[in-house]
């Protein structure tokens, strides 16, 4: 039999009005990625036939600039002319998809979700995913017959008391069949205290035409299906992810000193046995390598990447920048678009001043190379193997170390004894 083509389509042409920011929710950086990029990501091994962004015009070009420079240049942007609901803004994009199947229609706010859910909710057809929630509040509540058929979904604010206390939510989360979607969309009409079009409706009558099959599929892990409307909704999601992140890296063998102070965005990667202290941040796509130490308070920022037996510790900010083997860089520094070779000293109070306003350059330390406490390096500049750069010197642009030397004062001159 041949497969049926599925069209995936996000919805995000909402205009972000709960959030309160002026910018789109989209945007929002969750655990380094734009909360939108984790839906993206979720979607990403679906073998989809198209993919298809739904967008405002208010937030489209911030959005859209992101995206052609991402790695999700792929999905097509569909924009609805006006936020008149979630039906509306499937049938824009229905618009743009050519042929039959079935679509699968992701909210833009839901980032927990997960691929595995998604392949199974494909792998069932028509339906759509549920979940039981402790506190329902804000979210379309699922209203079932006394033999547990679906009948509606009735939104928070259109349900009277008694629907109110139903805890099955409505995830947003379907996978319909289009011709019938297409049909059911055009009847579809604002009859509800928000003056949208709900896809909700749709999206039941297409379900209950293809009775007899599963039309709901409940989902264990309620977590995964909650929607970011208000900046109180995004901190917990964060939350909940750093959380898991954390839970990863646990299990991989790394150990943190109490989790609950250490931030660890996404792509980290931290070989078995490492340390984490407390307070300390790893951005997106830090790499650390075997028996390092990291913190406390240490900031490694992206680009970043510590080799083997390396250490960064108090109050230290690492960006764009690798240690090699046992590099020690232990107190209040600052190291940016730097490359310091294998068992450099980088002491207490070390800059690296890279910005000289306009742009940032790049500052090389050698192979044991041993910079005292407090000297300030002015890239671009290369600091020669074994050389020394005493206590409080100031080396100036271009005024390169050579291999051995050792230098001291301000501006930095060759020192002998
Ligand atoms: C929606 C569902 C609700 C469900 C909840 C799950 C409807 C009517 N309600 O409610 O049953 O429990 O999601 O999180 O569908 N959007 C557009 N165009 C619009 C309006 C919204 O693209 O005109 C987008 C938004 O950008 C957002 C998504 O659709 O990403 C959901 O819209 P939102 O307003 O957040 O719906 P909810 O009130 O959360
Ligand atoms: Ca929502």
């Amino acid at each position: 039999m041949d497969k049926i083509p599925l069209h995936i389509v996000i919805l995000a042409g909402g205009d972000s009005k709960r959030i309160g920011t002026g910018g789109p929710k989209a945007l929002l950086d969750l655990c380094g990625l734009p909360l939108i990029e984790h839906i993206f990501r979720a979607c990403k091994d679906l073998d989809a036939a198209s993919y298809t962004l739904v967008l405002g015009p208010t937030h489209r070009p911030l959005i859209e600039n992101w995206l052609v420079d991402s790695d999700y240049s792929g999905w097509n942007i569909v924009e609805q002319p006006q936020a008149l609901g979630t039906g509306d803004a499937v049938r824009c994009a229905l618009d743009s998809i050519d042929g039959d199947g079935q679509i699968l229609v992701l909210c833009g706010d839901t980032p927990l979700i997960e691929s595995e859910t998604l392949e199974l909710l494909i792998s069932q057809g028509n339906s759509m995913l549920t979940a039981e929630v402790d506190s329902p509040y804000g979210l379309g509540r699922i209203i079932r017959s006394d033999s547990g058929e679906l009948i509606d979904i009735v939104e928070e604010v259109d349900a009277d008391e008694t629907q109110l206390e139903i805890n099955e939510i409505n995830s947003g989360v379907y996978v319909l069949d289009i011709a019938s979607l297409r049909e059911s969309l055009q009847e579809a009409s604002v009859e509800n205290n928000q003056n949208e079009i709900y896809l909700t409706h749709s999206a039941v009558s297409v379900l209950k035409s293809k009775a007899g099959s599963t039309i709901t599929l409940p989902i264990e892990e309620s977590d995964q299906v909650l929607g970011v409307n208000t900046l109180s909704e995004f901190a917990w999601v964060t939350r909940l992810m750093r959380e898991k992140i954390l839970e990863e890296h646990l299990s991989f063998g790394v150990i943190l000193d109490d989790p609950s102070t250490i931030f660890i965005e996404v792509d980290v990667a931290i070989s078995p046995g490492v340390r984490v202290m407390p307070f300390s941040v790893l951005r997106k796509g830090v790499r650390v390598g075997k028996d390092c130490v990291v913190g406390p308070f240490a900031h490694l920022r992206s680009g970043v990447e510590m080799m083997e037996d390396s250490v960064v510790g108090n109050f230290v900010e690492v960006k764009n920048t690798t240690l090699e083997a046992g590099v020690k860089v232990k107190h209040l520094t600052y190291l940016g678009d730097a490359h310091v070779g294998k068992n450099a000293n980088i002491g207490c109070g070390t800059i690296t001043a890279n910005y000289d306003g306009r742009n940032k350059h790049p500052t090389k330390i050698g192979d044991d190379a041993f910079i005292g406490s407090g000297s300030i390096l002015i890239a671009p500049v290369n600091i020669g193997n074994k050389s020394t750069v005493a206590a409080g010197a100031v080396v100036t642009a271009r005024h390169h170390v050579l291999d051995g030397e050792t230098v001291a004062g301000v501006p930095a001159r060759k020192f002998s004894k």
